[in-house]
């Protein structure tokens, strides 16, 4: 238990009573500022803590907690979240997921978690889930060929991006696949996960982790500076179970629409992407290069027009935006429009 962790369990424990600083800093050997500081701290990531001089601390709330109440079975969510396996913590809601769709679960059933212990990211990596934010992951069960999969990632990143823009009017872009960024730092990505047979897919994990409340200093330091949260960008806390809500129904939108005609995703992601135009440096698995992306393809690649004129399409990697052509899509341009 770091610190400011300890000085949570005190806090907790005393009920509703007051806490002194200089109790506490007696108790755990640093100065009275110092305390202050980790308090502040614990307000950052979403702790209501009063402060009376005389008294001291006292704990008022805890960070918002979802209210699960208002998401299951949303009717706007449609296929989406008629089922939400809640857990206070897991280690991946995209392992959990993947466990529950072997084992039979329906198609639109939600894992969502409070916090992860073992978040994983696209390409190996790991995905830092501390509480605050929005990890999820849904069951789907599309009657598609294993090489369209591909596009329900990119369904998941335009779904999420258009929540953002319509819940908290804020400008978020997508940078190839599935990234959202947000003033050019990144705010959420989606790993999607399969099981499939030799030609048609079985089910896909859409797994989604939004850097939503969390204090970024949270964050390693070497991702701190490319990252964001919502509540940086909108100003204060956002309410998670509102976008949750949101989500859900865009999710649902879209999916119904992926169904009857899978292109339709590939219209909707280049409305709102920051990639396409640009020049960018790519790093695929056989080594990284530059050029302009130029477009997606119909399972999704990515379409890079070399500086000796050739093109290449990448089916999976990295992306890094080297000179912007344009900022993010304005607001409720031609997405709004389809409704
Ligand atoms: C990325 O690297 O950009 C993808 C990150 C995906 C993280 C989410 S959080 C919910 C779900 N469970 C996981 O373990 N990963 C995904």
């Amino acid at each position: 238990m770091n610190l400011r962790e300890k000085i949570l369990s005190v806090l907790t424990a005393a009920r509703s009573g007051h806490v002194s600083g200089a109790h506490l800093a007696s108790r755990f050997h640093v100065s009275r500022t110092a305390i202050w500081k980790y308090v502040r701290s614990l307000e950052q990531i979403g702790y209501i803590i009063e402060a009376v001089p005389s008294k001291g601390y006292r704990l008022l709330a805890a960070p918002d907690a979802l209210a699960l109440d208002e998401l299951q079975g949303t009717p706007a969510g449609g296929v989406i979240g008629h089922t939400i396996r809640f857990l206070p913590a897991a280690v991946s809601t995209n392992t959990v997921a993947m466990e529950m769709a072997d084992q039979g679960a329906a198609e639109g059933t939600v894992v969502l978690a409070e916090q992860q212990s073992g978040g994983k990211g696209r390409l190996g990596r790991s995905w830092i889930s501390p509480p605050g934010n929005l990890y999820l992951s849904v069951v789907l069960r599309p009657p598609i060929p294993t090489h369209k999969a591909p596009l329900l990632t990119l369904l998941g990143a335009a779904a999420l991006c258009a929540a953002v823009r319509r819940h908290l009017r804020l400008p978020a872009g997508i940078k190839w696949p599935n990234d959202i960024l947000l003033n050019g730092r990144k705010v959420a990505g989606i790993l999607t996960e399969m099981s499939a047979e030799p030609d048609r897919v079985r089910h896909v994990v859409l797994g989604i982790g939004v850097n939503a409340n969390m204090d970024l200093s949270l964050l390693p330091p070497d991702i701190r500076d490319a990252s964001t949260t919502l509540a940086a960008a909108f100003g204060r806390k956002i309410d998670r179970t509102a976008l949750l809500k949101q989500l859900f129904a865009e999710l649902a939108e879209r999916y119904r629409r992926f169904l009857r005609d899978p292109a339709a995703v590939l219209t909707d992601w280049r409305d709102l992407n920051v990639t396409l135009g640009n020049e960018v440096r790519v790093q695929a698995p056989d080594g990284s290069f530059a050029g302009r992306a130029e477009n997606i393809d119909d399972d999704g690649r990515l379409i890079i027009r070399l500086p000796q004129g050739s093109s290449r399409a990448v089916a999976s990697g990295d992306v890094t935006l080297l000179k912007e052509a344009a900022g993010a899509p304005a607001l409720f341009g031609r997405t709004r429009d389809r409704k």
